[in-house]
């Protein structure tokens, strides 16, 4: 039964305790069950497109919706990655597995792993990061383009930022929107938008997905 979780499943969510159920029990088979059986390889166009863009200090870093951990080793694969990297997510279960994540030379992936909910108050410092990633988490109906005012408040001036959109949600569920807003009231930077391959098999291998790259003013 775990095995048959896939995007179906995901994109069902429509809120956060519907999201924890579905995680609670797919956890121990996402990496190698979906993951593995559609080549999945969104997380590395989000970490190749925060990491062309990021400067020494642009950290610390924070991962948002960052589930098993997989953009997080996509980081910290890279020598260039300012640290420190922390994770956050919803479901307690997705962030025991990236608990287990270790770098090469066998050093946690991520530094601190926090459970919050981008649809409320985040447990967070204002201006605690440097730099902010996501990817696949915008993507659950419930993830709207509301999040972003905690995730501007947790930035510090000048954050980068690195964040994966499903391609259906982005203008539909007004993340285009939201961010020519910010825009136009000086709060972020002009956007780049970076489309890449999101799945390297399965049904759903030729769909590219929007990666929004953008600075906190
Ligand atoms: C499809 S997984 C992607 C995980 C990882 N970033 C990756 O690329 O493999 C989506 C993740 O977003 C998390 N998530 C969904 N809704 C969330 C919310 N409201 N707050 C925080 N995390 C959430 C889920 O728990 C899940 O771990």
């Amino acid at each position: 039964m775990a095995d048959d979780f896939d995007l179906a499943d995901a994109y069902a969510v429509e809120t956060p305790d519907d999201n924890r159920d579905l995680y609670a029990r797919w956890a121990d088979t996402y990496e190698s069950g979906f993951i593995t059986d559609n080549a999945y390889r969104y997380h590395l166009g989000v970490a190749g497109a925060f990491l062309d863009a990021a400067g020494p200090d642009d950290g610390p870093v924070l991962d948002v919706g960052c589930g098993t951990g997989l953009v997080g080793e996509a980081l910290r694969a890279d020598p260039a990655c300012p640290g420190p990297l922390d994770g956050l997510d919803l479901s307690t279960e997705m962030l025991d597995r990236a608990r287990t994540k270790a770098t090469a030379d066998g050093h946690p992936v991520y530094a601190e792993l926090h459970t919050g909910d981008l649809t409320a108050v985040l447990d967070l410092a204002d201006g605690a990061y440097g730099g902010i990633t996501s990817c696949g988490t915008f993507t659950h109906g419930h993830v709207g383009p509301a999040a972003f005012d905690e995730l501007y408040r947790v930035a510090r001036p000048g954050a980068l930022f690195a964040i994966g959109v499903n391609p259906d949600h982005y203008v539909a569920h007004g993340f285009e929107a939201r961010f020519a807003g910010d825009v136009a009231a000086g709060t972020i930077t002009e956007p780049t938008v970076r489309w890449v391959p999101t799945y390297g098999a399965g049904p759903h291998v030729d769909q590219l997905s929007p990666v929004v790259v953008f600075r906190r003013r």
